[in-house]
């Protein structure tokens, strides 16, 4: 198999974990476009997996097994059969890790080393996705972005539990030569994002009627990038990056949360002021912002979707098209927020 400096010469057979979920869905699409390869997704279909993401997938190349990344059995069996697994399964929000840690070390911690001891035995080339969040936070006056050498400072169960997957990989890249790349994105939004999260949840809010729900005072900072430009640059590590090597993605991105949530309200036709301060978050990240130097120069990745309002405002058009896609989610998200004061 070609990797490590060169694009992939043939069609290759592609495992992708949490294919059901937001960004792994919106990869498995890139991967049909782009590519001429084949994928087996594996998904346990938890709250956050929905198989209507996957719709229309031409099926002499693509395959579906609903199953758990910490069954080790099932994983030996599907890691034996393809070149490379992409590993995006997550439990993937803060504020359920906050009420309920366990299924975070279940399958962030437990699930990934799975997945390496397959891949390990297998020789199969192995990408780990994560997220900047293991890096903790920055001042929101700090001139300084992460960058691979940042050292590692988690504050929640969820981005803890993904920096000792991280760090998982890292050991087994090292102690048994794990053919491996890891890349760490900052904040995704985009279509097909859960309810749940930040972007999604004001969006659907305001097509109900509802105001959004801003945490504390807004102050704090996320860097966006679209899902579409992460799963750019997943491929492009997967094809190009240095095994062991760890990469940052982003576009730079940076806004506070405030100036989301008065984004959304303009981009729908709403007074700028027509949103609730509600219960802020245990342990709130102040400021997170990725400097991907690395990625661009290395591998010459670009973000094609620089635009942040503009990727926004086509969002918000999406949301507003597919409500049969986020309805069946909405009424229990916003139950279990009430019941947090948030
Ligand atoms: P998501 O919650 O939308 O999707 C997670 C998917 O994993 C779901 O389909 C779920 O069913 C599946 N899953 C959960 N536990 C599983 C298990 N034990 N076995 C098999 N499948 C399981 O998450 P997302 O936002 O798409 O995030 C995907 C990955 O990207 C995660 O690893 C996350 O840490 C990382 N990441 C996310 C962001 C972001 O902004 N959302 C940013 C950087 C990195
Ligand atoms: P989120 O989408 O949960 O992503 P993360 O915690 O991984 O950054 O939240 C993004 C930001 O938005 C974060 O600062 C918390 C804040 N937030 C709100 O202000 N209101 C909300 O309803 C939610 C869900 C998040």
């Amino acid at each position: 198999m070609a990797h490590g400096g060169r694009r992939y010469a043939r069609r290759v057979r592609i495992l992708v974990t949490g294919g059901a979920g937001f960004i792994g869905s919106n990869f498995v699409h890139h991967l049909m476009a782009e590519t001429g390869h084949t994928v087996t997704v594996l998904d346990k279909l938890t709250y956050a997996g929905n198989l209507a993401s996957l719709e229309g997938l031409p099926a002499d190349r693509y395959a579906f097994v609903k199953g758990d990344i910490a069954d080790a059995e099932l994983v030996d069996g599907l890691v034996a059969g393809h070149d490379a697994v992409v590993h995006y399964a997550a439990e993937s929000h803060n504020d359920n890790s906050l009420q309920d840690p366990r299924p975070f070390l279940d399958t962030n911690i437990v699930g990934t080393y799975t997945l390496i001891e397959a891949a390990r035995r297998h020789g199969t080339r192995f990408h780990h996705i994560s997220t900047d969040e293991v890096y903790g936070d920055l001042e929101l006056d700090d001139p300084a972005r992460f960058t691979e050498r940042t050292p590692y400072n988690p504050s929640s169960p969820y981005s803890s539990t993904k920096a000792g997957s991280d760090l998982l990989v890292r050991a087994w890249v090292r102690s048994f030569g794990l053919q491996a790349t890891i890349s760490n994105c900052s904040n995704n939004y985009g279509p097909y994002q859960h309810v749940e999260k930040f972007i999604p949840r004001q969006i659907t809010n305001v097509l109900r009627g509802e105001r959004p729900k801003l945490y504390g005072t807004g102050e704090n900072v996320r860097d966006w990038i679209h899902a579409n430009d992460h799963s750019s640059a997943v491929l492009t590590i997967l094809e190009r990056g240095r095994i062991g090597e760890t990469y940052l993605i982003g576009a730079d991105g940076e806004r506070n949360n405030l100036e989301v949530v008065r984004a959304i309200l303009r981009l729908t036709g709403q007074p700028e002021d027509a949103f609730d301060h509600v219960n802020d978050r245990p342990g709130h990240d102040l400021r997170y912002a990725i400097d991907s130097a690395k990625l661009r120069t290395e591998l010459g990745w670009t973000p094609r979707y620089a635009d942040f309002e503009a990727g926004l405002a086509a969002t918000i058009d999406w949301y507003r098209e597919h409500e049969s896609w986020w309805a069946p989610a909405k009424d229990a998200t916003e139950a279990k927020y009430k019941a947090q004061g948030q």
